[in-house]
């Protein structure tokens, strides 16, 4: 059993790098099924999800070589559709992929029900309503996801009700090499998107529009190998932004893409916080007590869900009374238990969560119930008076890299124990 354990209350000064974006490199990690070719990734983040995600590959017959800390050849020349390992796969979100993947290369998919963070119910109606516009056929057999296209896929006209970044990253994988022009309107414009439309015209695709809500893949017969550097991390950097204005100090967060924080940034800006950018850097102070502020999650450009429980355990200590509206997910509200725990103000109504900003959390053992609410322990307990026990770690190791570490290189005193 491991847990976190954290003294807080110092403040924290210096530099944190962030590492690649999980959220870009599972969509590409499965999109080199795509290519019988080898394909090289780098700035990989060492987090369980992407380890997991190699894992079904190597299990389905690809090989997989590791060629540094942050980058693994992929070859996939030898792998096999329809054979991915349920329990593996019911551990992640991101295996869906599997279905555009597989639909892509072998004109079939047949994939076990995906897992990953319990946000309410979590459909794929959207997936499955871009795979018929395409001519296959969608059913569960066996508790796995079959898709078919007795006759082959042709192009098609997409049309999202919901700006699905899943739906979105699997039209656009099963339709890289399906003749005529497909497109996806209402699509996901988040810059995971983009990245896996740059790696996809790197292995020889022709994407055009990704980033905007209106995608278009032309199709070619086949696609090939190649090297590609995976985006940072915008919701790792975020989380460390929102770190330094929780205990105060200065903080340089490195290797970011500004222009991902803006939402991010302009609510610090706004509660107070001191926030510089330069080319890949973001400098985050703060000198005084926060004032709260109102915050709606929605999808890209809007306010990332993934960093909401993260803000309310920074609102927790701000002036006033603020509120959180969750746009996206119908519950993502299951932290708000566990920071109750250190003395959190905060009561959900329907999909708002009001928090009323006490001066100080306190220390107490709680359990990260999920990805980014165990991130915002990790805020709340840097900032708490007294000792913070994070169990359940395992969850956070599912998406952030070296956090334990990384924290600690900034004055944190924070270490993981094991029992
Ligand atoms: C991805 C991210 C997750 C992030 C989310 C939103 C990965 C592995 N996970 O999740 O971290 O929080 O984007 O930025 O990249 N929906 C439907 N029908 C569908 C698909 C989605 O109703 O067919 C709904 C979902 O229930 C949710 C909303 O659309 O309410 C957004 O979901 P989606 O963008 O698909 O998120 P994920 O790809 O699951």
């Amino acid at each position: 059993m491991k847990s976190i354990i954290i003294r807080g209350g110092r403040t924290l000064h210096g530099d944190i790098a962030v590492s690649g974006m999980k959220n870009a490199a599972l969509p590409i990690i499965f999109a080199s099924i795509l290519t019988k070719d080898r394909c090289v990734l780098d700035n990989l983040p060492d987090v369980t999800d992407v380890n997991l995600s190699l894992n079904i590959l190597e299990s389905m017959g690809a090989t997989v070589e590791r060629l540094g800390k942050t980058t693994v050849a992929i070859d996939t020349k030898d792998l096999a559709g329809g054979c991915s390992p349920v329990d593996l796969v019911s551990r992640l979100r991101a295996s869906t992929y599997l279905l555009g993947a597989e639909l892509g290369r072998f004109g079939s998919a047949k994939v076990g029900f995906s897992g990953g963070c319990d946000f309410g119910v979590r459909p794929i109606d959207q997936h499955k309503k871009g795979f018929e516009a395409m001519g296959a056929t969608v059913t569960i057999e066996d508790g796995c996801h079959l898709v078919r296209s007795a006759r082959g896929l042709h192009s098609a006209s997409v049309y999202l009700d919901i700006a699905s970044v899943g739906a979105t990253v699997n039209v656009m994988l099963a339709a890289c090499t399906v003749p005529g022009r497909t497109t996806i309107d209402n699509a996901a414009r988040e810059p995971h998107i983009v990245d896996v439309a740059n790696f996809l015209n790197m292995c020889g695709a022709r994407i055009s529009g990704a980033g905007t809500s209106f995608i278009k893949i032309f199709g070619v017969d086949s696609l090939h190998g190649c090297s590609y550097t995976i985006i940072p991390d915008m919701i790792e950097a975020g989380t460390y932004m929102v770190a330094a204005a929780a205990t105060g100090g200065m903080v340089n967060v490195k290797n970011v893409i500004p222009k991902h924080m803006e939402t991010v940034t302009a609510k610090l800006i706004e509660m107070g916080c001191g926030v510089d950018e330069s080319d890949d850097c973001i400098t985050v102070s703060r000198s005084t007590r926060l004032t709260g502020a109102n915050i709606k999650t929605y999808f890209y450009p809007g306010f990332p869900t993934d960093m909401h429980p993260q803000f309310a355990a920074l609102l927790a200590t701000a002036e006033g009374t603020s509120t959180i509206t969750e746009g996206v997910f119908e519950n993502r509200f299951r932290y708000v238990e566990e920071l109750r725990k250190m003395n959190a103000v905060i009561n959900v109504y329907g999909r708002t969560a009001s928090i009323v900003g006490t001066k100080q959390l306190t220390g107490s053992p709680v359990i990260a119930v999920d990805l980014r609410a165990g991130a915002a322990l990790i805020v709340a307990g840097l900032s708490a008076r007294g000792v913070t026990e994070i169990a359940k770690v395992e969850t956070i190791e599912r998406g952030y890299d070296s956090i334990v570490d990384k924290l600690r290189g900034l004055g944190a005193d924070i270490e993981l124990a094991e029992k």
